[in-house]
């Protein structure tokens, strides 16, 4: 299999969400609890978020609860996660909710400068030049004082080597969705490249629920901010 496009991928996870729904059940994910102390010292809850990939939105209801006065946008390619989790998404009450492919969130989205960009479990769904891109676009849009708080899979994960090779350290662990897998040299590596400082690199095991069944993630916390 080569690299899927970034379009064939968004149809990928259109078809996930379509058959399995809210593949991660309802809870926040622990990075969204991670988070929370950091969006504290950050924004004192009441500066700005994007989250990319937002999913279904359930760590947006978790921020929301927790920060009502925080100003937060998302980004989500898939319609049908966005049409799951609408009402999540409407509960939280977002300023804007750019409904593109990142890579074509463009010039004219991008004049807003926020505090935090969140993701998680989002940047090792791309190539190695992608995710430099991607880190590059999340320096550009953070505040001087912001950084982007992400989690990434570790070459610690179960799934490290599974599926065919399509990079290195990157493999199809599910059809039609590549894998890459993190160490510490390769985050600081990356951070590095786009201009980002490393603040925290913590490894983490989360017991993740997906598509009703219980898995045990090995993934990296990183809080990153422009040098
Ligand atoms: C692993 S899921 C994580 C979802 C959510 N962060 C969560 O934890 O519930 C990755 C999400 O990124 C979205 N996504 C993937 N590629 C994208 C792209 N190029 N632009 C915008 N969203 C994208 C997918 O549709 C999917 O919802």
């Amino acid at each position: 299999m080569s690299f899927p496009t970034s379009q064939e991928r968004i149809r990928t996870w259109s078809e996930v969400y379509s058959t399995q729904g809210q593949r991660w059940g309802v809870l926040p994910s622990l990075t969204a609890h991670l988070a929370l102390s950091e969006i504290e010292n950050l924004s004192g809850g009441i500066g700005s978020m994007i989250k990319l990939g937002c999913g279904y939105g359930r760590d947006l209801v978790l921020f929301r609860s927790v920060f009502p006065d925080l100003i937060v946008d998302a980004i989500e390619a898939s319609s049908p996660a966005l049409e799951i989790g609408k009402s999540n998404i409407e509960a939280v009450g977002l300023r804007n909710l750019f409904p593109v492919d990142l890579f074509e969130f463009g010039e004219k989205n991008r004049q807003e400068r926020y505090d935090i960009v969140f993701a998680n479990y989002f940047l090792h769904l791309f190539s190695l030049r992608e995710a430099a891109i991607i880190l590059g676009m999340v320096s550009d849009v953070l505040k001087d004082n912001g950084a982007a708080i992400l989690s990434l899979v570790s070459v610690r994960d179960r799934h490290y080597r599974k599926g065919s090779e399509l990079e290195k350290q990157c493999y199809e662990v599910f059809r039609g969705l590549p894998w890459r897998f993190f160490d510490a040299d390769d985050v600081r590596m990356l951070c590095d490249d786009v201009g980002m400082v490393v603040c925290d690199l913590r490894e983490f095991t989360e017991l993740e629920l997906v598509g009703g069944e219980s898995d045990l993630v090995e993934g990296y916390y990183l809080v990153a901010a422009r040098r």
